[in-house]
Parts: C-alpha cells; sequence; structure tokens
C-alpha cells in the first residue's frame, strides 16, 4: 500500500471516529436538555393545573358572584387560608406533579414575596431555594396580585433527569466505547500487516540477493563447461564440475532451510530427545567454525564450567541452534570477531552461552529479533546476508525443548546469548494449549 495512502486512511478514520464521538455527545446532551425542558414544562403544566382546581374549589360566593360581574374583588380583606386549604393542596400536589418527582422528596410551599413569609406547605429545608425555584405560579387569581406564591423545589433534579436516561446513556458510552475499542483494534493490525508485509519483501529480496550469487557461479562455471577446448584441460574440467557441484549443494541446503523455518510452528515441531554430551558438541562446533573465524583474523574459545552436561534432547536441533547463534556472533562483529562460548549449570539444566564483540543490539531490537523474518534495519545495504530466520528457529526450538533463550547486549560492545537447556523436561509442544 502507497504510504501516503497509508497515512490518509488513518488520518480520515481518527478523524471520523472523533466527528463521531463529539456528534454522539452533542446528541447526548441534546437530549438531556430536552428532556429536562420536558420536565420543567410538565411541573409547570401541573402547578398550573393545580391553580385552576383551587380557584374551582374555592368556593366564596362573593367571589364567584363578583367574578360572574367581572367586577375587582377586594382580596385584601381575606386571609390565605380561607382560600386555599392546605390538605386540599398536599393532595393536588400529589396528584398533580407526584408522579414526576420524587414526593417525599420534594418541598412545595405557598409563599408571599411582599414579606418573605411561608403560608403553607411541607417546606423544611430547602426554604431558600423554594423561593428562588424555576417551578413557580403566581396565585393571583386567588389573592392579591403579586402576593402569594406556590412553589416546588426538586432536590436533585438533574440527577433524576439523568437517570430516567440511564438506559440511552449507558448504550450510548458502550457504542462509543465499542467503537474506540474497533478502531484501535483495526489501526493496530494494520500497522501489524504493513509491519509484516515489509518484512516480507526484505524477505524476498534477502533470498533473491542469496540466491543469485551460487546460481551465476553455476552460470559461469557452466559456460566455462560450455567451451570447446575445455576437455583438453582436464583439471579445469574437474574444477568447473567441482564448483558446479558445491554450489547446488549450497543453492539445495539453502532452499530446504528456508522451507523447513518458514513452516515452522509449534504445531509440527517433532522432537528425537536423546542423551548428549554438550560439552562434545560445542567442542566440535568450535572447532568447525574456527576456520571462517581465523579467516577474519578472529578467534574462538571455550569456558565450559558446567559439571553436569548431559542433557536429554534432540541431537540436530541443538546443533542448529547453537551454531545459528555462533554464526550470527561472526556475521554481526564488524571487526575480527572474538567469540567466547561458556557453559555452566543453572536450575536444574545448563546454559550455554555464545559471547560476541559485535556491533550490539540496542534494545528496543532486542525485543523483535526472535520474531520470524525480522531483521535489524540496516538501509538498503545487504553486506551481511540472511533471512532473519536463525533466531526465531533457535527460540521456537528452545521452547519446544522447554528451555529459553536471552539476549544481554550493548550497542558497539557485542551481545551475549544464552540458551537454557534443562536436563529432562522436555515439553510435547503438539499437546501444549
Ligand atoms: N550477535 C549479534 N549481534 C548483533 N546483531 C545480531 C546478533 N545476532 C542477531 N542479530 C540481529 O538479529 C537479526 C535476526 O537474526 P537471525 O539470526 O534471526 O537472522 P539473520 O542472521 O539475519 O538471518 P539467518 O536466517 O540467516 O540467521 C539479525 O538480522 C541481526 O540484525
Ligand atoms: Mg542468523
Amino acid at each position: 500500500m502507497n504510504k501516503n495512502f497509508f497515512k490518509l486512511i488513518i488520518y480520515v478514520a481518527t478523524f471520523s471516529l472523533v466527528g463521531i464521538v463529539f456528534t454522539q455527545l452533542y446528541w447526548v446532551k441534546k437530549a438531556v436538555d430536552y428532556k429536562e425542558e420536558q420536565f420543567n414544562n410538565s411541573i409547570h403544566l401541573g402547578l398550573k393545573s393545580i391553580v385552576n382546581q383551587l380557584l374551582n374549589d374555592y368556593n366564596d360566593s362573593t367571589l364567584k358572584m363578583m367574578q360572574e360581574q367581572g367586577e375587582k374583588c377586594d382580596f385584601e380583606r381575606t386571609s390565605i387560608y380561607d382560600v386555599i386549604d392546605h390538605k386540599e393542596l398536599d393532595k393536588l400536589i400529589h396528584q398533580e406533579v407526584g408522579c414526576y418527582i420524587d414526593y417525599h422528596e420534594a418541598e412545595y410551599a405557598v409563599f408571599s414575596k411582599v414579606n418573605n413569609s411561608f403560608a403553607m406547605g411541607n417546606y423544611d429545608r430547602y426554604k431558600a431555594e423554594i423561593m428562588n425555584s424555576q417551578h413557580l405560579v403566581s396565585l393571583d387569581c386567588l389573592f392579591s396580585s403579586g402576593k402569594y406564591y406556590l412553589a416546588v423545589h426538586v432536590p436533585g433534579q438533574k440527577n433524576l433527569i439523568l437517570y430516567r436516561l440511564l438506559g440511552w446513556l449507558l448504550l450510548s458510552a458502550l457504542f462509543i466505547l465499542a467503537t474506540i475499542f474497533s478502531y484501535y483494534y483495526t489501526i493496530l493490525t494494520l500497522l501489524k500487516q504493513k509491519k509484516l508485509s515489509e518484512m516480507k519483501t526484505d524477505f524476498v529480496n534477502n533470498m533473491t540477493h542469496e540466491f543469485k550469487t551460487p546460481i551465476s557461479t553455476i552460470s559461469l562455471a557452466s559456460e566455462m563447461l560450455l567451451k570447446p577446448n575445455v576437455f583438453e584441460s582436464p583439471d579445469k574440467t574437474q574444477k568447473y564440475a567441482g564448483i558446479i557441484y558445491d554450489e547446488n549443494v549450497r543453492l539445495e541446503k539453502q532452499v530446504e532451510q528456508v522451507l523447513q523455518i518458514t513452516i515452522l510452528d509449534k504445531e509440527n515441531t517433532k522432537i528425537k530427545p536423546i542423551n548428549l554430551d554438550l560439552h562434545k558438541i560445542i567442542h566440535k562446533l568450535a572447532e568447525n567454525f574456527k576456520l571462517s573465524v581465523k579467516e577474519r583474523d578472529g578467534s574462538i574459545v571455550t569456558q565450559l564450567d558446567a559439571e553436569d552436561f548431559t542433557i536429554e534432547a534432540d541431537r540436530v536441533h541443538v546443533i542448529n541452534m547453537i551454531s545459528n547463534l555462533i554464526d550470527n556472533a561472526i556475521k554481526y562483529s564488524p571487526d575480527a570477531p572474538n567469540i567466547k562460548l561458556e557453559t555452566r549449570n543453572i536450575k536444574q539444566g545448563v546454559q550455554v552461552s555464545v559471547i560476541d564483540n559485535g556491533m550490539g543490539i540496542s534494545p528496543e531490537h532486542q525485543r523483535q529479533i526472535f520474531k520470524k523474518l525480522y531483521r535489524i534495519p540496516t538501509g538498503n545495504r545487504h553486506d551481511v546476508k540472511g533471512f532473519g530466520l536463525g533466531l526465531f528457529y533457535t527460540k521456537t526450538m528452545i521452547e519446544a525443548h522447554g528451555g529459553t533463550i536471552n539476549v544481554k547486549s550493548e550497542i558497539g560492545n557485542g551481545s551475549q546469548f544464552d540458551l537454557y537447556f534443562p536436563f529432562h523436561s522436555v515439553i510435547d509442544i503438539s499437546n501444549e494449549e
């Protein structure tokens, strides 16, 4: 995928997600506001209805008569208690607004704004709140104008409204979280896939590079063999045929190795454990690698301190594992490689350490190098060949033996790879998980 296009997709997705979350929050806020408005209206209508009913119940014939005649009544002479019966008011409050509020928590009162006095109601703790309540109707039509008011205070009104919307709020939160999680997971997978695809491209490039050399050598040698006068010199024929044979064997080995390791996983790993003398194997390997180390003016030394060095393990895999580490130690030492092979007994097993004075590995790469096809990026340089499979193979195999692999390294100061082989505990990994 084009790098810029990939970036664009991530930006668009992030922007859309933030947009969706904000839109959703906006609508939730709108819903809460709307519900609050609805709540206020209901209470207001309830209070209005109470006033109407009180008016209807008011049996003062004079008032009635005067109202019928359209004359203004002299209310000043009437006491509020003559106009409103407290019990009746309580019943009406219960009946008209009780269903919207917590009747036992809410407080109401008939009060005068003229002298800030309370005439009746169930007021107790919230006198000040009642006087400033938004749920307020004037009792002008019942009593002298501008004097008495009926008000209700609903404590925790916001919570009451939120509680009524709780189901929707929770669903919204759940969907927002699910969307954010899916987004995070998708982007993470996308990035992983991208990295994997880059690693695969590197692998193919490396493989082409690795195979090109023997193929061109074979091609050159066969060309020489095809020359008409070559058979006059049997030495030359022998030499070219030998080159072709050797390069062919090398190619075959490489193909086999790549094929084997790329399909390597826990399911198809087969181990044939036998009793092995680990020190003997290490001595043999040190001997084998001596030549290639000497070629680069390096050295390979052993310090085998383990007293008990017989382990139960698969011979071929053990040789391959240690060889991979020695091979890396040589490959990744830019100067003369000085390699040390050590053993010692630790917790019911043997630890084999391969120590080099090479280029070292930074901590961030130390976590990655055991992954399949992973190679520390070196730009476009192909001076050190490899497929990024050696350590993956080694880790898979040592774990199949119930052991571990660890690395200690510092950039510029070399690396130490520790392989821990338990004496016995070979895990049959086909049964794992
Ligand atoms: N001793 C070491 N010193 C420095 N870097 C190392 C060392 N061993 C491994 N590495 C880094 O870890 C990477 C992975 O190593 P690994 O052995 O898995 O692959 P490789 O050597 O590149 O290829 P191959 O499949 O041929 O072994 C290497 O590419 C190298 O960058
Ligand atoms: Mg390697």
